[in-house]
């Protein structure tokens, strides 16, 4: 009986462990290293950390529970897996597959701004990038911005075309551990900066003044872009998911992954941020997309002689980080593409990059031909006019407008439609549901009233 016990449970051991990495290699990205830092220096600091883990905890984990089980009762992407529920709710697979087509662009855009960083380290040295404006003038730069882009994404391509992704993933979980040892290194090097201390209370301690109603939508935004939420991916996750595999298990390590890498990201960057800017006020004003690339050079430099080798080390990772993150957004594109209109797989390569290219490059002009563009004021008459790029147009669409819409559609289609007893007994088949309660009491009634009061309240806080 034992030995009989024994050889499954192993098996399904190593096959769900294989899957946890795949899905952490593909979340764990941009998301955590580059965005959840600067939003988290930007709206109070602990405020955020708290309402963020708060939210990942009950909102993301019913959202990705109902998204993987969905996929793999249906075994399809998103659009097919609404499709077979009836052609009314296609829409929702719909709405969920535009999303990716407007993050890829700008993610890629990003990076490129990291390729370029890295190859910095190498050839221009730690003290020239910790230079006063060194990124400023590398952004507003009218061309080397556009080339390290098409740089990253030419990899990207190349990757999927080759179809050698697998490879790619491999290398990935190895450099995925060197990650997490770096950012530990570095977290510990930036908190004997002084002045540090102060930046890991303003990180770790959440003042309650800074409530917000922007700072909660900022985190349910942020969540659901670093879980890979609300657009339809875990959907298409779930769908390679195997029958035997335990679902929630695999959710809640997906989850502690991914959100640890985020916290480490932010003690890398904020208490050295504060160190290096003097006050958590002056960081909270200044954070935006440029944070990373603006203090981390910074924190570098005071490593002496390991300045280069750090820095370069650094950014590499990022690097592969963003780029298997990418990969996965761009294969996305591509299967939407080739379902969807009915071509090839190599037609469909070719008419994403296309797209990927054009957009990206509008987004890219957005900091120097189109500097004085701001889509945000003329569309949404939020912030002042002259103050946001394109770039942050393309991330309010998705992470303030479209992600939050899919995610309360999803709640009410698996709430009150299909009934969340659907989604339970697909869980049951491979495990517990120990959460189900949680799961249950939320996708039907606390997620879409959250949403929906938080959304009404941003929008009337806008207008008024
Ligand atoms: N979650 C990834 C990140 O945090 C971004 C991503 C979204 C990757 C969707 C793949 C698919 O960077």
């Amino acid at each position: 009986m034992a030995t009989e016990g024994a050889k499954p449970a192993r098996a399904a051991w190593s096959s769900k462990w294989a899957f946890i990495l795949a899905a952490a290699a593909s979340a764990i990205g941009l998301g955590n290293l580059w965005r959840f830092p600067y939003l988290a220096a930007k709206y109070g600091g602990g405020a955020f950390l708290l309402v963020y883990i708060l939210l990942v905890v009950t909102f993301g984990f019913t959202l990705m529970m109902a998204e993987t089980a969905l996929g793999r009762k249906t075994g399809q992407s998103a659009i097919g897996a609404f499709r077979s529920f009836g052609r009314k709710y296609i829409f929702i697979g719909v709405l969920a597959s535009a999303v990716p087509f407007i993050i890829t662009p700008y993610y890629a855009l990003i990076g490129g701004w990291v390729t370029k960083f890295m190859a910095a380290y190498l050839f221009e040295g730690a003290s020239a990038i910790a230079a006063d404006g060194y990124f400023t003038n590398f952004i507003l730069n009218n061309g080397e911005t556009y080339i390290w882009m098409y740089v990253f994404l030419a990899v990207v391509i190349v990757v999927v075309a080759l179809g050698v992704k697998n490879g790619i993933e491999r290398v990935n979980k190895v450099l995925m551990v060197a990650l997490l040892a770096i950012a530990v290194g570095i977290s510990i090097f930036s908190l004997t900066l002084p002045g540090a201390l102060d930046g890991l209370a303003y990180y770790l301690i959440p003042d309650f003044t800074k409530f917000s109603v922007e700072m909660v939508v900022a985190a349910m935004g942020q969540m659901f872009f670093s879980l890979s939420l609300a657009m339809g991916i875990m959907i298409t996750y779930g769908s390679y998911f195997r029958q035997d595999e335990d679902l929630e298990h695999s959710v809640r390590r997906i989850e502690l992954f991914d959100t640890g890498i985020a916290i480490l990201a932010g003690l890398m960057i904020i208490p050295a941020a504060v160190a290096v800017q003097g006050s958590a006020e002056a960081v909270a004003t200044n954070a935006g997309p440029g944070f990373m690339f603006g203090v981390l050079p910074q924190v570098f430099q005071g490593m002496g002689f390991a300045a280069n080798a750090v820095g370069f080390v650094f950014f590499a990772l990022v690097f592969f980080a963003a780029l298997t993150s990418c990969i996965s957004l761009f294969e996305t594109l591509v299967s939407i593409v080739a379902d969807g209109a009915h071509v090839s797989r190599g037609l469909s390569i070719a008419v994403c990059s296309v797209f990927v290219v054009l957009i990206g490059t509008l987004v890219n002009m957005g900091y120097n031909n189109l500097l004085d563009v701001d889509l945000m004021y003329t569309v949404f008459h939020i912030g002042e006019p002259g103050n946001a790029q394109i770039l942050d147009f393309f991330d309010f669409v998705s992470n303030t407008v479209l992600m939050p819409i899919v995610a309360l559609l999803t709640c009410i289609f698996v709430g009150w439609i299909i009934k969340p007893q659907v989604i339970i007994d697909e869980v049951e088949k491979s495990g517990e549901f120990n959460g189900q309660k949680l799961f249950v009491v939320m996708i039907k009634y606390i997620a879409p009233v959250f949403v929906v009061c938080i959304l009404v309240a941003y929008v009337m806080n806008a207008l008024g």
